[in-house]
C-alpha cells in the first residue's frame, strides 16, 4: 500500500514535468502557453504553479509510463490513465488541456486539474478520488503558503485556484482554495491547525455568495475567527485582479473585509425590496436574526442605526424589538 501510494505520487511529479515540458518547450504548447498568457498569468508564475499542457494525443503519458516500467493498472487507479473500453490497453485521462498540478501539504503532486481552453465541458477536469488525492481534506497551494499563513496570523480562502493564482502574482502569499468542493470539515480542521482567521474571498456572483453563507458557521465551528472580503459587479478574484491591479485588490477589497453579520445584513438587503410596509417587515425580522445575537452592544447599536434609517422606524423601536428577540434565544 505504501509503496503503491509512492509509485503513484512519482508518476504524479513525472507527469507534472511532462506536461510543462510540452507547455514550454514545444509547438505542440504554444496555443496552451498563448491562452495563458492572454489570461495574464506571467512565465514566472506558469513557473511556480508549475502549469502545463496535455496535448490531444490518445496515449502520450501512457507512451511515458510504459516507458519508465509504471505498472498501468496502479496508474489507471491513480487517475492519470484510462482503461479503454472493449479493447486492450490504456489512454490518457488528461487531453488538450492546460494542466494544473495540485500538491499535497508536503508540496508533493498528487493529482491534476485540466482546463479546457475556451468554452466547453467540463471546464475543469479533474483527477478522481485516489489513495492519494483526496478533494475533502485537499487545499490547493497549502505548501506554499503556509509560512505566510504562520506570519499573517490569516488565511485566505478562495473559491477556485485560479484565484490563488492570481493573488499570488498580487503578493498575497496566504491564499488557498478547495478543489472546487464544498468546505467540509476537514478542511475546517486543516486550517485550524495553522491559524485562527481566516479572510473568505469567494465570487461576487450568486453562486460565491451562497457558498460564503455556508462557509460561514463551518468556520466559526471550528473556533476560527471569520471575515468577509467582498467582490463587485460579480467579478471573481482572479477578473477583480486583472480589471483593478493587486493594490486595490488588496487595500479595497481583503483589507476591506467585514463580519459575518456585516455580509448577510448586506446580502439580505439586496434580496428584499423597501418599498412597502411588507417588504419592509420582512427585512426588518431577518436582520434582526442576524442582529440580535450578536455578543457587542456597539455592534448591535451599529446595526440597528443603519437598520433604523432603511426601513424608516426608530432607533428606540429597534433596541426594544432586538432585545425582545435577544431574550428569546437565551
Ligand atoms: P476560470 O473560468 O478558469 O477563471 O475558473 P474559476 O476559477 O473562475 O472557476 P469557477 O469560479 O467557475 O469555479 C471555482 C472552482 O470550481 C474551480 O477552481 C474548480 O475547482 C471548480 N470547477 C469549476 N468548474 C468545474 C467543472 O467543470 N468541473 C469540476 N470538477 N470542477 C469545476
Ligand atoms: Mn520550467
Ligand atoms: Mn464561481
Ligand atoms: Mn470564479
Ligand atoms: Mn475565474
Amino acid at each position: 500500500q505504501h509503496e503503491a501510494r509512492e509509485q503513484i505520487i512519482e508518476a504524479h511529479e513525472l507527469a507534472a514535468k511532462l506536461y510543462h515540458y510540452i507547455l514550454m518547450n514545444t509547438v505542440h504548447g504554444q496555443e496552451a502557453l498563448a491562452y495563458l498568457r492572454e489570461r495574464s498569468f506571467s512565465d514566472k508564475l506558469i513557473e511556480q504553479f508549475q502549469m502545463g499542457y496535455a496535448p490531444p494525443q490518445w496515449d502520450t503519458l501512457v507512451q511515458l509510463l510504459m516507458k519508465r516500467n509504471f505498472p498501468l493498472r496502479l496508474m489507471e487507479q491513480g487517475g492519470l490513465i484510462s482503461a479503454r473500453h472493449q479493447q486492450e490497453g490504456f489512454v490518457d485521462r488528461f487531453r488538450d488541456r492546460v494542466m494544473f498540478p495540485i500538491w499535497d501539504r508536503n508540496g508533493k503532486v498528487v493529482g491534476f486539474s485540466g482546463r479546457i481552453m475556451g468554452e466547453g465541458q467540463p471546464k475543469y477536469l479533474n483527477s478522481p478520488e485516489t489513495m492519494v488525492f483526496n478533494k475533502s481534506k485537499l487545499l490547493y497551494n497549502l505548501h506554499q503558503a503556509r509560512p505566510q499563513i504562520k506570519r499573517t496570523g490569516q488565511v485566505v480562502l478562495f473559491e477556485g485556484f485560479a484565484d490563488v493564482i492570481q493573488a499570488w502574482n498580487g503578493e498575497v502569499l496566504n491564499g488557498v482554495a478547495t478543489m472546487g468542493t464544498a468546505l467540509t470539515q476537514e478542511h475546517v480542521t486543516a486550517l485550524k491547525r495553522l491559524t485562527d482567521r481566516v479572510v473568505i474571498c469567494f465570487d461576487g456572483d450568486d453562486a460565491g455568495q451562497a457558498s460564503t453563507l455556508k462557509s460561514v458557521p463551518m468556520l466559526e465551528a471550528g473556533g476560527l475567527h471569520v471575515a468577509v472580503a467582498m467582490l463587485p459587479d460579480r467579478l471573481d478574484p482572479d477578473e477583480y485582479l486583472k480589471k483593478y491591479g493587486a493594490e486595490r485588490f488588496r487595500h479595497t477589497i481583503l483589507a476591506a473585509a467585514v463580519t459575518p453579520a456585516k455580509f448577510q445584513l448586506l446580502s439580505l438587503r439586496k434580496h428584499h425590496t423597501l418599498l412597502e410596509d411588507d417588504g419592509k417587515r420582512r427585512y426588518m425580522d431577518e436582520a434582526m436574526k442576524v442582529i440580535a445575537p450578536i455578543d457587542s452592544p456597539a455592534e448591535r447599536e451599529m446595526h440597528l442605526k443603519e437598520l433604523s434609517a432603511q426601513v424608516d422606524i426608530s432607533l428606540e423601536a429597534l433596541k426594544q424589538e432586538c432585545f425582545e428577540v435577544r431574550q428569546k434565544l437565551q
